[in-house]
């Protein structure tokens, strides 16, 4: 069944361009979402779909809470809009006073901003900047990770290195270059836990440093958890390695916390999860529990405080966004914090990290898998590209499990499962069940 039958007559010849969509393809038969609450959303005909990805990795508390629904609605009546540019609103600053108890010691400045490919263009500004406030300005250079996915702005999309993101928009910014990615399925498929073999890959930096002179390279952004590209754990020992390598050429490191962040892996980020501290880290997403678009930049002490010199009436930052810390965003973001907070969602990812990685191994020998990789609430299951379609079995068994009533999510021939992190055990077999059901009726 598709919903076909909900659709008005004229949304076939519609202006909508849909956004990473087959759009001729999704016209013919669409699937649409009208209704939401709590795990599950809802066909404009009245099915029930779990939702298995937490709408696009950002409901973590769930669908139309209470408390967000009613800060939205009182804020919306209150203070539609301020201007955060020479002046300000007082909920930014309580916004940014709560984010920063989250964050590891030290990360205590925060930068609004609306989404996560922002929130990444941002930290790249100011990175860039930041070297050239302290008297450094050649080190120009960004280096990215293969695989990794940064958003769709033009620093993210140059950064990033998914081949089909970048293809059709030209060189991008100038001077950026790439670390090897961390996929290692020969060494690693199947891996409980974080991968054991790979930790040498960041000593690929090593290598960058030393063809393009490690003072000219201004700062390195990698995702702690590669979730776009089909969830790839970093190997162990990985993320410290980079870290030990950062500082030594003082090079500024940026976790991209788009996805990581808000409890995802059972901490606040995934830098306290891993225990290694970036410079700058970005979020989005979660912040909001994806009710009204926000991104948000953290900053350590040290990158701050070198722009808080020279004349005092001085600009420091020539960055920011008309709606850079938007009065119904941080109301958003404050109660998606209350209700977070007390409901322990968090650290949930961490109780319930065993009865999801258990699972999703249960799959391993369901047909087409190749291997399964799992942490905290996200599970990526690997299937075998069907020869000559790469994409097209991971895109029926999307479609299948859609029918069957979840919503899970698919990136090349993997499927990623992030669910709400307010799921409960029977919901996470539901899940399951029917990703397994779903990979049993395709060819
Ligand atoms: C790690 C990461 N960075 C940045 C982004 C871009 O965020 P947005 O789509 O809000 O611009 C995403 C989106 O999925 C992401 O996963």
């Amino acid at each position: 069944m598709n919903d076909r039958a909900a659709l008005p007559a004229t949304l076939e010849q519609s202006a909508f361009w849909m956004p990473f969509t087959a759009n001729r393809q999704f016209r013919k038969a669409p699937r649409l979402l009208a209704r939401a609450e709590g795990m599950y959303y809802w066909t404009p005909e009245g099915r029930k779909v779990l939702d298995g990805t937490a709408g696009l990795w950002c409901v973590n508390a769930g669908h139309c809470r209470p408390k967000i629904v009613e800060a939205i609605s009182r804020q919306a009546a209150t203070l539609d809009f301020a201007p955060t540019f020479q002046m300000a609103h007082p909920l930014a600053f309580d916004f940014a006073q709560r984010l920063k108890r989250l964050a590891p010691p030290g990360l205590s400045h925060v930068f609004f901003t609306n989404s996560g490919s922002e929130s990444v263009d941002t930290a790249l500004k100011i990175a860039l900047a930041y070297h050239r406030a302290r008297g450094e300005g050649q080190r120009f250079r960004l280096i990215g990770r293969e695989r990794g996915y940064h958003g769709v702005n033009f620093g993210g999309t140059s950064v990033g290195g998914i081949v089909g993101n970048r293809k059709s928009f030209g060189p991008g910014v100038a001077g950026v270059d790439h670390l090897r990615h961390t996929h290692d399925p020969a060494r690693n498929a199947f891996s409980r836990g974080l991968p054991q073999h790979g930790a040498e890959l960041a000593d690929d930096l090593e290598r960058l440093a030393a063809l393009h002179d490690p003072s000219s390279i201004a700062a390195v952004i990698v995702e702690p958890v590669a979730a776009s590209t089909g969830v790839l754990l970093p190997p162990r020992g990985y993320l410290e390695r980079l870290r030990a390598i950062c500082d030594r050429h003082g090079i500024l490191l940026i976790f991209d916390e788009v996805i990581t962040g808000f409890g995802r892996l059972g901490k606040p980020f995934a830098s306290g999860y891993f225990d290694v501290v970036p410079d700058l880290f970005t979020t989005a997403k979660g912040l909001t529990n994806g009710t009204i678009p926000m991104g948000a930049v953290f900053a350590s002490d040290k990158v701050f405080d070198a722009f808080m010199q020279g004349p005092e009436g001085a600009i420091e930052l020539a960055h920011g966004y008309t709606y850079s810390g938007h009065p119904m965003a941080c109301a958003a973001g404050i109660a998606a914090l209350d209700t977070y907070e007390e409901e322990g969602l968090l650290t949930r990812a961490g109780e319930l990290a065993g009865y999801w990685d258990q699972a999703a191994h249960a799959l391993r020998g369901a047909p087409h898998v190749v291997d399964i990789r799992s942490i905290g609430l996200v599970a990526g299951i690997e299937l075998e590209p069907r020869p000559g379609a790469p994409g097209a079995r991971a895109y029926e068994a999307f479609v299948k499990a859609f029918e069957a009533g979840a919503l899970i999510r698919v990136t090349g021939d993997i499927i990623a499962l992030s669910p709400p992190l307010i799921i409960q055990k029977d919901e996470i077999d539901r899940l399951f069940g029917i990703v397994g059901q779903a990979l049993a009726s395709i060819a």
